[in-house]
């Protein structure tokens, strides 16, 4: 039998349904909003470039002891690369290191100012661990092994280069708690709290207050062309991020400035 409908309850609900769809419509919209998507990419393998976006970084021309800042994997991380040498001119093979995820501080000075990092030194990583986790840091790159880089965001409280930044050989950090620490040059220092890390031993800490080493941005040299390029990020999250690729990545080439940050942080 055939349900007769009158015109007004056809209207009525046709009104109905218009209204459960206009306000199912609105929220995944709403969710988005109010839950922003997180964007994760792939890590890139990006060339280490000069400021024009052409000329590749040669890792031979690289000063010794300088800060050169670039970003990667994403355009607002900012790193330090390193290419460290003794005060007297030797370049500082950088061994490759298993890092704790958590540790307490070294509370010494850095390892390398006597021109190497020997196994007694290295160990110091694992006697200061408070956790069962290690990265592997696979050490420097380079004809001499001792051009490294790590993230320039402290695994403190995220304060960013220049706050955090590298100290060379001879130019004395801030005070250190203790003193001796930083006295010497040779490490990475945080302004903001007075963290300290070891440049040739995985970045680890030297002095409080953080407990995290610095995440290592791992580098490839090709040793016929003498170029350089960032492939990938092993270590903590770098601090302030969802993961490391979560946001915008850099291009395929990425522009490296001397003592402060290129105007740009991809090509
Ligand atoms: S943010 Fe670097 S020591 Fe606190």
């Amino acid at each position: 039998m055939a349900v007769r409908v009158r015109r007004r309850d056809f209207l009525k609900l046709l009104g109905g349904v218009g209204v459960v769809a206009a306000v199912g419509g609105m929220v995944p919209p709403l969710v988005r909003y109010v839950v922003p998507p997180v964007l994760k990419g792939e890590m890139p393998r990006s060339q280490l470039v000069w400021e024009d976006c052409r000329t590749p970084v040669k890792a031979s021309e690289l000063k010794p002891n300088t800060n050169y800042i670039f970003y990667y994997p994403l355009v607002d991380t900012p790193n330090i690369l390193l290419k460290l040498e003794t005060p007297d001119g030797r370049p500082v093979r950088i061994p490759e290191i298993k890092v704790p995820a958590t540790m307490n501080a070294a509370l010494e000075p850095p390892a390398w100012l006597d021109g190497s990092v020997d196994q007694e030194e290295l160990k110091v990583a694992e006697r200061i661990s408070t956790s069962p986790t290690f990265y592997t840091y696979p050490g420097g790159v380079g004809k001499d092994g001792n051009i490294i880089a790590y993230s320039a965001i402290c695994q403190h409280l995220g304060c960013p280069y220049p706050a955090l930044k590298y100290y060379p050989p001879g130019t004395p950090t801030p005070p250190t708690n203790p003193p001796e620490v930083g006295a010497r040059g040779g490490v990475m220092h945080c302004l903001c709290h007075g963290s300290a890390y070891d440049p040739a031993r995985g970045a680890i800490v030297l002095t409080p207050p953080t407990v995290k080493p610095q995440p290592y941005i791992k580098l490839e040299w090709d040793p016929a062309t003498d170029e350089l390029y960032a492939v990938d990020v092993i270590g903590p999250t770098i601090l302030g991020k969802v993961c490391n690729t979560c946001g915008k990545t850099v291009g395929p080439r990425i522009p490296v400035a001397e003592e402060r940050e290129p105007e740009k942080p991809t090509c």
